[in-house]
């Protein structure tokens, strides 16, 4: 079998050692010959790094694996680029939702004005980035979860157009098949095959078929979520912390109010924004819980793991966490990694790499340029809708026409995040100020005029200069 070269950029992220202990689960199905960690932030990179020598010396004998900040030696020979950027850091992501919620409005990573500002960051930083990879291996396969993934999606597809070798995926819609698939009939994700539309952290699933059957369950599934208490059946409540509870128990709500679909979670942020405001506190957002949590753990278990200099042996030993050969589900899903706790993350691009690798077509939700897939919504949007993915890159499969809420709602959000690529290339504070006001989430000039004012000076070299 091939070996392949993959490379994380963003090396230093906290999702970065579940996908390197997920690369080591797999190794007999997805075998490499080398893989690299590439970051701007070299000391946050090295923990990681370290981490990452002695996982490959002792559970992958002969991968060649380092960590560096140079992009040739990154991106140089390289089969795939994993990539999970954050410009500007989880510091910047706390003023991205602090900003808006002291006003009263939306404070959320990707959602509103906080994923207005990470978008501004994230475009030229992201756009940077892959000109050297394709400086360095033009064939090279990127898989992106940088976020804002619907606003960093619209940018490469305008700067890139032609490469359908970058792909822009999220875990979000995963998680959710994650967790409720289980409510129709105890199935798992890998028994089923979704339909799935909208823009990304904004749509919806229309569909969730048996794949033995052919049986479409997501009438179950829905039947189920509006008598509500689901977590009694599921359980999720043990395996998440407070805000992922909240927001579980809210899709109960999202479809007892409107039952012909189940939302993506994020859509609680646009179609009940006074709630969500209430539930956050200004002075602490989930910025801080992922620094206090996610971002300690994640630094902690590297370095004990360096202090110990082994895992083999150790209570970190994989052969005990994860059972010897990893379990496949029915189509080759693979149990998850769990170290940043979010099961979904680095399992799902590890099998879309192998998909794409192995040519095997499987069908993921990824974010593709619509073009006739939803007849009724603008050719251009950057849907995320189910594809085949395989050597040939992502192809859609077709759905009918969107109704009449969920195509206001989406034409409306796509305005927007087409008017924030627009303010990141072309450096427009008009357009800056046009996108925060056609947010539903700020819906006032005075107020996008004021929210935009505090993220500029709040950003300072961060954003592109607008004029
Ligand atoms: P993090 O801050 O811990 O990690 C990001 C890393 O990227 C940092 O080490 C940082 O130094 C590095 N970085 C920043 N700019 C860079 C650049 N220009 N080039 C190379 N490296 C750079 O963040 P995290 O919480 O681990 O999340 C990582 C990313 O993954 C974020 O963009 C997050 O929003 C995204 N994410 C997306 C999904 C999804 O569904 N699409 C799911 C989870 C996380
Ligand atoms: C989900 C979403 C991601 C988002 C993450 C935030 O996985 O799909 O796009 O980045 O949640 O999680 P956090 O724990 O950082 O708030
Ligand atoms: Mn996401």
């Amino acid at each position: 079998m091939k070996q392949y070269a993959v490379t994380i950029a963003g090396g230093g992220s906290t999702y970065t050692p579940d996908m390197l202990e997920m690369l080591c689960l797999v190794r007999e199905h997805f075998p490499l010959r080398r893989v690299v960690l590439y970051d701007i932030d070299a000391e946050r990179q090295s923990h990681i790094g370290r981490f990452g020598e002695i996982l490959f010396r002792e559970y992958y004998p002969g991968l060649e694996f380092f960590y560096t900040t140079d992009p040739q030696k990154a991106f140089a020979d390289v089969d795939f680029v994993l990539v999970q950027i954050r410009p500007g850091g989880l510091a910047m992501r706390e003023l991205d939702e602090k900003i808006p919620l002291r006003r009263g409005i939306i404070g959320q990573e990707t959602c509103g004005p906080g994923g207005f500002a990470y978008g501004m960051r994230s475009v030229p930083a992201m756009i940077e980035l892959v000109r050297q990879i394709r400086r360095y291996s033009p064939e090279a396969w990127i898989l992106n979860y940088s976020n804002p993934a619907a606003i960093v999606a619209e940018a490469t597809k305008r700067v890139f157009p032609d490469d359908f070798r970058l792909i822009n995926i999220c875990d979000m819609p995963i998680s959710i098949m994650d967790i409720f698939c289980p409510l129709a009939g105890g199935r798992k994700r890998h028994d089923i095959e979704p339909r799935y539309y909208g823009l990304n952290h904004f749509g919806w699933f229309t569909a969730m078929y048996d794949k033995k059957t052919g049986e479409d369950v997501l009438p179950e599934i829905l039947a189920k979520l509006q008598k509500g208490n689901c977590d009694r059946e599921l359980g999720f409540s043990g395996k998440n912390d407070a805000y992922w509870n909240f927001t579980f128990r809210h899709l109960e709500k999202m479809v007892q109010d409107f039952p012909h679909s189940l939302p993506n979670t994020y859509m609680q942020y646009y179609l009940y924004p006074r709630t969500m405001v209430a539930h956050s506190d200004p002075a602490y957002t989930r910025a801080n819980t992922v620094m206090d949590g996610r971002e300690k753990r994640v630094k902690q278990y590297c370095d004990e793991i360096a202090e110990l200099g082994a895992i083999r042996g150790t209570r970190f030993d994989l052969d005990q966490k994860y059972s010897a050969e990893p379990k496949r589900g029915t189509d080759g899903g693979f149990e998850s990694a769990t170290i940043a706790h979010n099961d979904a993350h680095a399992t799902y691009i590890v099998e879309l790499a192998m998909s794409i690798a192995q040519n095997r077509n499987d069908v993921f939700l990824i974010i593709t340029e619509n073009n006739g897939v939803v007849p009724n919504l603008s050719d251009g949007m950057m849907l995320e809708v189910a594809c085949r993915v395989g050597a040939r890159g992502a192809e859609p499969f077709r759905l009918g026409c969107a109704g009449a809420f969920e195509k206001g709602l989406l034409e409306g959000q796509y305005a927007y995040e087409r008017l924030t690529v627009d303010a990141a290339l072309e450096g427009s504070y008009q357009k800056a100020l046009m996108a925060l006001t056609a947010s539903r989430t700020v819906g006032d000039a005075e107020l996008a005029r004021t929210l935009l004012d505090e993220y500029i000076s709040a950003n300072g070299a961060h954003f592109p200069a607008l004029k």
